[in-house]
């Protein structure tokens, strides 16, 4: 069994400073807002897991569906000796993709936290001691540094985490996607679309509070790696559908008239009673503006797959 390998590609004080500074920013901003991928520290990681257990968050069921039902025409249109995913997370759906890649030789995951990338790459060299994982401790909005891995190559996206990107990061990241392609490369995505309100405010505000705790976790991050003293409990989970630019919102509301002090940045932040914080947005896609936006990158549509109820859609585009 090969060991695994783990590079770290941002030093743990770059991270630090990216912190600082994506929060000093966000929280004097009108609106205020925090980047997403402060969510997911261990806890944040752990309680992700837990959401894509619960019955009112369909996209994983749906995803996975996808990838069972289609990894041996993924792996026939592809033929990949490389697979690189970014926000692995627990790598779980992707195990389908993994046993059907016959020629597969490497596995590089590539996510911001350590917990889960060390944590499914063990279990995945353990089952499946022919395979090379090296995984990366990076920022997938970075610029990406891979190693030098056998191609052809597939860049897997899943989880319809593409659409916790604005869409100017959307552009950018898709490009940056781009160029870590050559011709007989591909990009696997999972979009999750666009259905019925009801059914996707649902999957981001679970009747038994789990995705309120995760959302109100990176408030614990900020707490903890900034001394700053949010009081969790003083703020509301909040899901909102804007039907306009068809994302969801995911904001934490302050209960009250208070004022939550960042001791590491000297800043102290004065919130309204009812001010919202946004924390996140999950845009959900249509078959058109999917295929607009990666050939806006220069990737093109080769394969468009749903679930059997549409839900969700996996797709494979390439470099021409
Ligand atoms: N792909 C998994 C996990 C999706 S959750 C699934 O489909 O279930 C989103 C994942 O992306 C998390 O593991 C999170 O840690 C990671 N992530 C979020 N923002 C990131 C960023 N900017 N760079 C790298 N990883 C990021
Ligand atoms: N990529 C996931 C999604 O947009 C992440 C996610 C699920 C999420 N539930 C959440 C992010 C709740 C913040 C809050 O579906």
């Amino acid at each position: 069994m090969s060991p695994l390998r783990v590079t770290r590609t941002l030093p743990e004080d770059a991270t630090d400073a990216a912190l600082r500074a994506d929060v000093q920013a966000g929280l004097t901003a009108t609106p205020k807002t925090l980047p997403p991928k402060w969510f997911y520290d261990a806890r944040g990681s752990e309680l992700f897991e837990r959401i894509t257990e619960l019955p009112e968050y369909y996209p994983t069921r749906a995803e996975r569906e996808i990838l069972v039902d289609r990894a041996a025409e993924i792996a026939a249109a592809t033929h990949a000796r490389t697979l690189v995913e970014l926000g692995s997370g627990s790598s779980e759906k992707t195990r389908h993709l993994i046993d059907a890649l016959a020629d597969l030789h490497m596995y590089v995951p590539v996510d911001v936290s350590e917990s889960a990338l060390t944590q499914a790459g063990q279990a995945l060299i353990e089952d499946r001691p022919g395979l090379a994982v090296h995984a990366l401790i990076a920022d997938f909005t970075a610029r990406l540094a891979l190693p030098e891995t056998p191609g052809p190559r597939l860049v897997a996206f899943l989880g319809g985490t593409v659409g916790n990107l604005l869409p100017a990061e959307r552009a950018a990241f898709l490009a940056s996607v781009r160029r870590l392609l050559a011709p007989g490369d591909a990009l696997l995505l999972g979009t999750d679309l666009v259905k019925d309100t009801d059914v996707l405010v649902r999957a981001y505000d679970d009747a038994a509070g789990v995705t309120a705790e995760f959302n109100k976790n990176v408030l614990a991050v900020v707490n903890r790696e900034l001394g700053a003293d949010f009081d969790p409990g003083a703020f509301d989970h909040v899901a909102l559908w804007d039907a306009g630019r068809e994302w969801i919102e995911m904001r934490l509301r302050s209960r009250t008239a208070q004022t939550v002090k960042v001791p590491a940045l000297g800043l102290a932040v004065d919130f309204a009673a009812g001010e919202d914080l946004r924390t996140e947005v999950s845009a959900k896609f249509r078959k058109e503006g999917v295929a607009a936006e990666l050939a806006a990158a220069d990737l093109h549509l080769t394969h468009w797959w749903t679930d059997a109820q549409g839900r969700f859609a996996l797709s494979l585009s390439t470099v021409r």
